[in-house]
């Protein structure tokens, strides 16, 4: 997958997937912002609609094509495993943040693979798949980044995401802004305060 990755001096690594129409470049930004001694790796999603890059197929907006996004959550699992293998990134001190589109096939990995990233950043993400069973994510720690205003992920969605992951045991901390589908500055703020409780940077 075309992919970023630029060596750190400290052990973390911000894995970094961005929303429709971005690319791996979109989100470098937060990098200097959250952790500039960490490594980087910044994927693109391999499927295009109309010319914009997604992570996996959709039949309309808000409605996904599930047979594909399995199919490209594997993909990109395999991608990361593979990619930290190459770049020696420990995947205990890994930092999975992913927005809108990026955060949904994150999202995805969780529910399909379980405990493999212990540090995952959604910002506007929605419910990937319903009615399947999810295995435990009790090493997870889950920041949920989202907005009561926001059209494409409506709050009641956001909501039966939270509830999903406390079922499973997740540690989950929720940022609710006021900024629509937008990452907002208060949004980024409190992913650090978060980022900050789990390591000391
Ligand atoms: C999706 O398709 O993943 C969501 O609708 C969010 C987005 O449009 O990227």
């Amino acid at each position: 997958m075309k992919h970023i990755f630029i060596k750190g001096t400290n052990e973390r690594t911000l894995l970094f997937l961005h929303g429709t129409g971005g690319d791996e470049s979109d989100m470098l930004f937060m990098h200097k912002l959250i952790d500039s001694n960490a490594n980087l790796l910044s994927i693109r999603g391999n499927v295009i609609e109309n010319g914009m890059n997604r992570f996996f197929k959709r039949l309309k907006e808000g409605v996904f094509d599930e047979e594909d996004l399995v199919f490209r959550t594997d993909e990109l699992y395999n991608f990361v495993i593979k990619a930290s293998k190459e770049y020696q990134i420990t995947l205990d001190k890994l930092v999975a943040i992913g927005y809108s589109n990026g955060a949904n096939i994150l999202g995805s990995i969780l529910i399909h693979h379980g405990n493999v990233f212990k540090y995952v950043a959604l910002l506007h993400p929605m419910v990937p798949r319903r009615n399947i069973v999810i295995p435990t994510l009790s090493d997870v720690n889950i920041f949920i980044g989202a907005g009561i205003n926001d059209s494409l992920c409506p709050l009641s969605e956001t909501e039966e995401l939270i509830s999903i992951f406390e079922s499973v045991d997740s540690k989950i901390e929720v940022a609710w802004t006021n900024a629509g589908h937008k990452i907002s500055s208060e949004e980024i703020n409190s992913l650090i305060k978060w980022y900050n409780n789990l390591f000391t940077v």
